[in-house]
């Protein structure tokens, strides 16, 4: 017996990283996942590699409502339902505020904010007249304030905002709405940022590990296991929270 069998999950970005390590872990236990992700033969290669039930791939831009609206229908059909939500979709574009472009600034916004706006309202279709639903965003420490970042941590503290409130709003329909804040996470995101700032991937990394009380990076199996958690019915008395899970790097 999973926690998730019988349950149909959408994750958002989960052809690799962090989404992918989510995908693997609700696999695990019972759950048929949508990938969902920007390139459709991507998603639907990290699909074939999942465990268990049957699990979809399905190439959507999270920020184009005409694609969110066909991955959830999408899903519902070929999946039988849908249960949990995790907006876990991201991109960074850096740099300090002089420098950032218009672009730039909308592009953030729209991944991680209008996405999850979006994901949101096409599940909270399927969520409300069933009385059941999950929801787990994805925001990050980089909320809390970062050089460099000033749309991401923008958008990820406007993603602690939206959680709060699609929980006031939707807990009385059986749903939860939680966001989970990791700290630095070994992937491609932060692979890229170690080009970016010039640092090889094992000294940037083992920066990061010295920057935190527990003295190692997290792994995409870290973030998993916390959004395990929250889409679990053992949470159900947990809503509107973020969760950081960060090796303690934001305890100063
Ligand atoms: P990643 O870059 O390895 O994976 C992100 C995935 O999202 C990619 O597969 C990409 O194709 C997909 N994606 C990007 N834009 C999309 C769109 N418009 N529609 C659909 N899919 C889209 O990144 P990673 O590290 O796995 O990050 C996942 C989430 O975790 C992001 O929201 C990120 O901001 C957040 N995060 C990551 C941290 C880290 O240290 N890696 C720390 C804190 C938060």
């Amino acid at each position: 017996m999973g926690r998730f069998d019988g349950r149909v999950a959408i994750i958002t970005g989960a052809a690799r990283g962090i989404g992918f390590g989510v995908a693997e872990r609700f696999a695990e236990e019972g759950a048929s996942v949508a990938v969902v992700d920007l390139d459709e033969s991507a998603a639907a290669e990290a699909a074939s590699r999942l465990p268990g039930a049957k699990h979809i791939g399905v190439g959507a831009n999270v920020a184009k409502a005409e694609d969110v609206e066909a991955a959830v229908k999408r899903t519902v059909e070929e999946l039988g339902g849908l249960h949990i939500l995790m907006n876990n979709a991201g991109i960074t574009r850096d740099n300090l505020l002089f420098k950032m472009t218009e672009e730039d600034w909308d592009l953030v916004m729209g991944v991680h904010l209008k996405g999850a706006f979006l994901m949101s309202k096409a599940a909270q279709a399927v969520f409300v007249p069933q009385k059941y639903g999950k929801i787990v965003n994805v925001s990050s420490v980089s909320a809390l304030g970062n050089r460099g970042q000033a749309n991401y941590s923008a958008a990820k503290m406007g993603v602690q905002g939206f959680t709060r409130t699609l929980a006031i709003e939707l807990g009385p329909y059986g749903v939860n709405v939680n966001a989970i804040a990791p700290g630095f996470i070994a992937t491609e995101m932060t692979d890229a940022t170690a080009a970016r700032v010039g640092m090889s991937v094992e000294d940037f990394r083992a920066a990061a590990a010295q920057a935190n009380p527990v003295r190692r990076t997290g792994e995409p199996a870290d973030i998993a296991a916390a959004a395990a958690f929250l889409a679990a019915d053992e949470s159900s008395y947990i809503t509107g929270q973020t969760l950081y899970v960060d090796g303690g790097v934001t305890l100063g």
